[in-house]
């Protein structure tokens, strides 16, 4: 089984059509991070938050007594976070490379990470998620399938990344079990397009 390498990271001048529902093909951002098992009163951590698609569907079901920190690398992109998402109490935004997030260790329910595992190198990521995690903490991953299932853009190209920079779901399981994390749900959107994975520490 190989291992996915990153090709590339996302280009900051597009980051206004991650919040444009169409062009995501994600009508409803809520009712998916629900299905995926975010609820009320949990500490999510969203990494490579983007300008903050989901983060605001994850404040929304985490709710006032839940609690969130945003990781994103590029400023440019954290400033149209900043721009869509007021600041409150129980939200916090940090400039930080998601595989050394500097984040409290042992205390979040959730790490999330939509359409970002692909952009960095999975090992890596995974080390760190595990030392944020708390021990009954999951990791939730949201990734394009194959482009053959996903639709054209424009009678175009399809929708996501060209091939090679796609994280295939073996691939991503294959990482998931060296790093001691183990599939607990799953699911697909549009036809296995998009595909997500809910995955908890294996008991050792
Ligand atoms: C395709 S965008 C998805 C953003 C968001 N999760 C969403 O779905 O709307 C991937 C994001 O991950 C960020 N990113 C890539 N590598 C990163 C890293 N090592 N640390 C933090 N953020 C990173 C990119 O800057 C970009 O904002």
């Amino acid at each position: 089984m190989h291992h996915h390498h990153p090709g590339h990271r996302f280009d900051p001048a597009k980051a206004a059509r991650l919040l444009d529902r169409q062009w995501r093909l994600i009508e409803d951002p809520l009712e998916l991070v629900r299905a995926m098992g975010i609820g009320t009163g949990m500490r999510v951590v969203d990494l490579g938050c983007g300008p903050g698609f989901f983060t605001r569907a994850i404040l929304d079901a985490v709710g006032a007594s839940g609690h969130v920190a945003a990781v994103e690398m590029q400023g440019e992109i954290l400033d149209l976070f900043r721009r869509q998402i007021a600041p409150r109490p129980n939200l916090e935004v940090h400039r930080a490379d998601l595989c050394a997030t500097g984040l409290a260790r042992g205390q979040w329910d959730v790490a999330f990470l939509a359409f970002t595992l692909h952009e960095v190198e999975v090992a890596t990521a995974l080390e760190e998620i595990n030392a944020i995690l708390a021990d009954a903490g999951r990791l939730i991953v949201l990734e394009w399938g194959p482009g053959s299932l996903c639709p054209s853009r424009d009678g175009g190209e399809p929708a996501g990344p060209p091939a090679d920079h796609r994280l295939a779901q073996e691939v991503l399981e294959h990482s998931l079990a060296e790093a001691g994390l183990v599939r607990e749900a799953d699911g697909q959107r549009l036809g296995g397009c998009h595909y997500w994975i809910r995955a908890v520490r294996a008991i050792r």
